[in-house]
């Protein structure tokens, strides 16, 4: 009998190719997972549904209390919201995590980079509080920040950075010309940091932020900040350890959490078989920790991690050739060894 029911969200674009890469490789790693799989979502779940997000799959994921996401196209043009952003709003999911980390390997400007990003998931910029005044031709896109929402989303980063033994907190806000919104969210911050001494607390204004960022960001190492700007740092770190195809996320709330890559869909390599499936698998190894298989994520994670050493079996965008299901292949064979080798040793 499987021990977990986790729902999954293929997503479109390049999703269905990514997470076919990731369940071989979690099949490979024998953690006991029955999937509730959903294809029907957002482009998908408009034609058979006439909704972008149905209701069956909120009520799995609350069930299941974790997901796996492939990423969902947003179109710029037809009148639904974002999927991404409702199902964050819709189960809560306030804490968005991503770890950015080089991988041996690939060569990117810098070597140290052990960053990890959380992002507030739920308010700021992207409440979905927009209107148009027709007649006097405005538009106004409220980026409502609340205590509530700010202390959360400080307590989990911080309570995170403790658990994992991190040293330095910086949190990141437009204080100096937002003054009461991001204004509210440093002050939290600044309130909260002494409970944490072992934790060296600083702050930035996000325009510096980004320019130390592709700097030193060996320097920095726990970055929390509100909405908007987690999403734009979160890609620009991804940028820092060698692109998209790399960075794992997890939408983290207090009754499910939903684990998902930063990447979206990539309309332009969907379908060609090119795209790296490294950010899901690492995605996936969040996943694992958070049920408490960590002996399964131990064994992806140094699977992994020899297949970058070995470096011949990559993806395009890292200086290989291998298709999205080879590499998947690749990295399930060294899974197997690993995982035998730990059988053996009984450790
Ligand atoms: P994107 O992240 O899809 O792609 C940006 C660039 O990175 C592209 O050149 C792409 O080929 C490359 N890339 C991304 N993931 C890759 C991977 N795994 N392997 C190799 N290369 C990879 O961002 P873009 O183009 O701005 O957005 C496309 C669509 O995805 C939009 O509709 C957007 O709304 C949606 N999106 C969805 C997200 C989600 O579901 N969580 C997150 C971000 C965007
Ligand atoms: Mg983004």
């Amino acid at each position: 009998m499987s021990r977990y029911t986790v729902t999954l969200l293929p997503g479109d674009g390049i999703g269905p190719e990514v997470t076919d890469a990731v369940c071989t490789v979690l099949r490979a790693a024998e953690v006991p997972i029955e999937w509730e799989r959903f294809d029907s979502v957002g482009h998908a779940g408009m034609e058979a549904h006439g909704t972008p997000l149905p209701e069956a799959v909120l009520e799995s994921i609350r069930r299941n209390r974790v997901a796996l996401k492939g990423p969902v196209t947003t179109p710029l043009v037809e009148g639904f919201r974002s999927v991404n952003v409702s199902l964050r709003q819709k189960l809560d999911l306030y804490a968005n995590v991503r770890p950015c980390r080089n991988l041996p390997g690939v060569e990117t400007r810098f070597e140290e980079v052990d960053l990890v990003i959380f992002r507030e998931n739920t308010e700021g910029l992207y409440s979905g509080i927009e209107t148009y005044d027709e007649r006097l031709q405005i538009a106004d896109s409220i980026a409502r920040i609340t205590r509530r929402g700010s202390q959360r989303i400080l307590r989990f980063a911080f309570e995170w950075a403790r658990a994992n033994g991190r040293q330095r907190m910086t949190a990141v806000h437009k204080a100096n010309v937002v003054k009461i919104s991001t204004g509210l969210f440093l002050q939290e911050a600044i309130a909260m940091a002494p409970e944490y001494p072992e934790i060296e607390f600083d702050h930035r204004i996000v325009d510096n932020m980004a320019m130390q960022l592709v700097m030193r960001p060996e320097e920095f190492d726990c970055v929390v900040t509100t909405n908007l700007f987690g999403d734009i740092l979160s890609d620009l770190c991804a940028g820092l350890v060698g692109g998209l195809g790399l960075v794992p996320g997890a939408n983290i709330g207090d009754d499910a959490a939903v684990f998902e890559a930063v990447h979206g869909s990539a309309p332009d390599i969907a379908g060609h078989k090119k795209a790296n499936p490294t950010a899901l698998i690492r995605t996936a190894i969040l996943m694992l920790r958070h049920l408490g298989e960590s002996a399964a994520a131990g064994a992806v994670e140094s699977a992994l991690l020899q297949l970058y050493r070995e470096g011949r079996w990559l993806t395009r965008d890292v200086g290989g050739s291998c298709s999205t299901g080879e590499f998947a292949l690749r990295l399930a064979e060294r899974v197997q060894n690993v995982s035998h080798a730990i059988d053996r040793t009984g450790s």
